[in-house]
């Protein structure tokens, strides 16, 4: 049997139910700003602290990120709001600005590297350190920086939960594959 072969039905099943956390990713290029939300990342280094994003090579956020010397991450939580936003920056894409002004429907300020900050949202900005082609992604480790946590943490067990993708999979993406 060819390597892979029985592991890629395995692996449809099992990414089918894996639950990542869902966050979205911010950048800029010039006066051009973008964001998109991501499955694909995770912290990858502890020591230095380390985050990898892998961006989607169709998305525009992609584009701008080639082009930026840093990246933001918005986490998500399970509310409406945070699923208004998923669907927002998860279904609707930038290829087009006139089609679409997904940060205009956003509060936002300008962070730093002048990545756009979603407000209301903990989130942390790095630089990235590393680029690597992986397939239809390209992934970015960003060499985490400054951040803020305006959302306040419950006690623990209480505090809401993050979205997970099992919580957005049935969202139609702006760019498919
Ligand atoms: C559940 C879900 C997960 C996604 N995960 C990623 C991801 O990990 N990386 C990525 O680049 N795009 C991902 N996307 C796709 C983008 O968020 C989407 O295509 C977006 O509209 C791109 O916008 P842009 O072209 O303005 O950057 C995901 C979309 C959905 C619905």
């Amino acid at each position: 049997m060819a390597p892979g072969a029985l592991a890629d039905g395995a692996f449809t099943r099992l990414a089918a139910h894996s639950d990542e956390e869902m966050v979205i990713v911010t950048a800029r290029a010039g006066q051009a700003v973008d964001g998109c939300l991501v499955g694909f990342a995770t912290q990858c280094s502890i020591d230095p602290v380390h985050y990898l994003v892998c961006l989607s090579k169709v998305n525009r956020t992609y584009e701008l990120a080639r082009r930026s010397s840093a990246l933001a991450v918005h986490v998500l939580h399970d509310t409406d709001e945070d699923r208004r936003l998923a669907s927002l920056f998860g279904e609707h894409t930038e290829q087009d600005p006139d089609e679409s002004d997904k940060l205009g429907q956003c509060l936002w300020t300008a962070g730093p590297w002048g990545l756009p900050i979603l407000d209301g949202h903990d989130w942390f900005a790095g630089e990235i350190v590393y680029r690597y082609d992986v397939g239809d992604h390209e992934a970015f480790v960003l060499a985490v920086g400054p951040g803020g946590t305006p959302v306040p943490e419950g006690p623990p067990g209480h505090s809401v939960p993050r979205l997970g993708f099992q919580a957005v999979r049935a969202l139609e993406a702006g760019n498919p594959p």
